[in-house]
């Protein structure tokens, strides 16, 4: 059966560790929303920090959520509609990987489930065992990360998850997979919507973009710059999140543009003095 809202005890967060998620910057994000928004979009969905924050905060709120990892987006969907399937499935790997932690790591990334449980299973395992919690896929879009170092690593969050099942059942948040540009035809004046987009490398980062088998380019970023000023002239609160780079400041340079340099820390560095001192920009029309 459906769990309503109400019978929701833990507040729900994002249930994978994803390469720049936002959880550490939320209360500034936070203080950087309008007052009041339409529809909330997010099209490059990740973790989802800032969703799950926003849905918190606002029970019934109505949303456009997407992300072109397909695999990310089914897990979004298993977790919604198959809740008890895929937290058994979780606690079978859960309890094949006490037994030996390494070959069964091994194995499990080299499967390829073909139901929409054992994928999702698959990808939340991996996740919480692999080394920093990354995910990363290679050219062929494989999954490449080795074996964390974790001695007791949380692998099925039951409470968490089932948080996360019951507020992305309500009907007024829609889950697609689709490029960005794909999904906010239908944005209008009053709507929100939160761009965070793969980074444009600056020379301080490593040059991270394989969340999927196609890299974020330049040309990707321009894009989405012609399209943040389309969704302006509609009326729409638009925010964007990026890093601190020239390439970045140049194509948001006109003055419809507020820029904040906001300082954040990397959990995804695997040299851990290059996690701290970072700065990145946030950018918004309103
Ligand atoms: C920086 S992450 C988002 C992190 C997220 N805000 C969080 O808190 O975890 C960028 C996301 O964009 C997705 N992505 C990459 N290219 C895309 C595209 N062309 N359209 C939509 N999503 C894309 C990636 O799969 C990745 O999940």
């Amino acid at each position: 059966m459906k769990q309503q809202y109400d019978q929701i005890l833990v507040t729900p967060k994002p249930f994978v560790k994803w390469a720049g998620g936002k959880r550490q910057l939320i209360p500034i994000i936070n203080q950087n929303l309008p007052e009041s928004f339409g529809t909330y979009y997010e099209p490059f969905l990740g973790g989802g920090a800032l969703l799950f924050h926003i849905l918190t905060d606002k029970n019934g709120q109505k949303c456009s959520i997407s992300d072109l990892n397909s695999d990310l987006v089914l897990a979004y969907t298993t977790i919604r509609d198959r809740i008890d399937s895929l937290i058994a499935s979780l606690k079978n790997h859960e309890k094949n990987y006490q037994k030996n932690s390494e070959s069964y790591y091994y194995s499990i990334r080299e499967s390829n489930p073909r139901s929409e449980i054992e994928k999702t299973s698959r990808l939340i395992f991996l996740n919480r065992t692999c080394f920093n919690g990354l995910y990363r896929v290679n050219s062929k879009g494989k999954f490449n990360v080795p074996l964390g170092k974790y001695s007791n690593p949380n692998i099925v969050n039951e409470e968490n998850l089932r948080a996360v099942s019951s507020i992305l059942q309500s009907s007024r948040i829609s889950i697609k997979c689709r490029d960005f540009e794909a999904v906010l035809r239908d944005a209008k004046k009053g709507d929100l919507i939160y761009f965070d987009p793969p980074y444009q490398p600056t020379s301080a980062t490593a040059n991270f973009t394989s969340y999927t088998n196609k890299d974020f380019t330049y040309d990707d970023l321009t894009r989405l710059a012609e399209l943040c000023l389309k969704l302006d002239s509609r009326g729409c609160n638009v925010l964007l999140s990026n890093s601190d780079s020239k390439e970045v400041a140049d194509i948001f340079a006109k003055n419809t543009w507020k820029i904040t340099r906001i300082e954040a820390n990397r959990s995804i560095n695997s040299n851990s003095k290059k996690r701290t001192g970072h700065f990145e920009l946030l950018i918004k029309n309103y």
